[in-house]
């Protein structure tokens, strides 16, 4: 197969990651004879730099045009007190609203081997569950701003019937497959989006007789996912919930570095990894290139390239079984750099 993809290194560690990845990728398609081309487009701080822009207008072409879009992350310490009014995070936010990128699929997997997790062992059997995050809605796109001379500020939350539709939708299929249970999480107690989300997915559920459906709060549902992880399936929420909730899972796997994701639209995809930029590891060569690795490989389910997704996945269950791990999820006397843990992978999959 043939297969354009955009590539966005980003900032901080961005670049080291997505070298490990396009490695990686490489590695598969040459195994299984594809032809990956790929296309490196900025966004970002370094977009702000070059082109005044953190989602300049060529990327956003380049990125529609294409059969997916690899995406390391962004961010930089040095926007956080600006006054040019722009962000790098912006840039994200921009590309995946212009991609319509309305579901963010982040799944959680503990691999048994590790065990870097501050919470007890026994708390983290048998966890298996996905975060279906709302993307494209909530008070992230909101009408935001200030006012009475900017001692007030304010963001809002807003969500249509619709955008509640299309993602609930595409949780419940996938419950369907899996494990046949959806956990909406909401604070419908306080908020009035909230209560919209409840009555479209319980109406939603009526065709999934099979897929049992409960509610939690998200105050509630930060303990559980601590203290009964291995009850979920599909936890499906909005956009800050997701956001929170998934770097909060991240915990019970060992790293943040760890988890991969996927934003998928009616016929868009975009692949990044759940962490943000780390710029104190910046040029390191320590940060763990795995959750980007593993959105490579949610990039691969995406087209239908089932084996080579196993194998890919199996690369990566290897270097931890070896060994072969950044310092985040190793003692760090024995630990390998982000490009021997690409070298391992890259290597694994040649051999095989
Ligand atoms: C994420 C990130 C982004 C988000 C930031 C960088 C805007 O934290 O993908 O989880 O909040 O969505
Ligand atoms: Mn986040």
């Amino acid at each position: 197969m043939i297969k354009n993809i955009s590539v966005i290194e980003g900032d901080g560690v961005g670049p080291e990651v997505m070298r490990q990845t396009i490695k990686a990728l490489n590695s598969i398609a040459i195994k299984y004879g594809h032809n990956f081309h790929y296309k490196n487009v900025l966004a970002g701080s370094k977009a702000i730099e070059k082109l005044g822009s953190p989602m300049p207008e060529e990327t956003i072409d380049i990125c529609l045009k294409s059969d997916a879009v690899l995406f390391g992350c962004v961010g930089d310490t040095k926007y956080d007190h600006n006054t040019i009014g722009m962000r790098p995070e912006d840039g994200l936010l921009k590309l995946r609203k212009k991609m319509n990128l309305y579901c963010n699929i982040r799944p959680i997997v503990v691999f048994p081997k590790l065990d870097k997790s501050p919470i007890k062992k026994e708390f983290l059997k048998k966890i298996d569950f996905i975060i279906y995050r709302e993307l494209t809605g909530g008070i992230y796109f909101g009408e935001k701003g200030r006012r009475k001379n900017g001692e007030e500020a304010y963001d809002y939350c807003i969500y249509s019937k619709a955008e509640i539709e299309r993602i609930g939708d595409m949780a419940f299929k996938a419950a369907f497959l899996r494990k046949k249970k959806v956990t909406l999480v909401d604070k419908a107690n306080v908020l009035e989006t909230s209560r919209l989300w409840r009555e479209v997915i319980k109406r939603i559920s009526l065709d999934y007789p099979d897929v049992d459906l409960d509610f939690l709060y998200v105050d509630n549902a930060s303990i559980q996912i601590i203290m009964n992880p291995n009850k979920f399936d599909i936890i499906l929420t909005d956009n800050m919930f997701g956001d929170i909730l998934s770097d909060e899972s991240s915990v019970l796997t060992s790293s943040l570095g760890l988890l991969p994701s996927a934003s998928i639209g009616d016929d868009k995809s975009m692949f990044e990894p759940i962490h943000g930029s780390y710029p104190q590891a910046k040029g390191k060569n320590i940060a763990n290139p795995l959750g980007c690795i593993l959105s490579g490989s949610m990039m691969l389910e995406y087209f239908g390239m089932h084996q080579e997704k196993n194998l890919l996945e199996k690369a990566v269950q290897n270097s931890i079984e070896e060994k072969i791990c950044t310092p985040d999820i190793i003692d760090s006397k024995l630990s390998s750099t982000t490009e021997e843990v690409g070298d391992y992978i890259e290597k694994y999959i040649i051999n095989q």
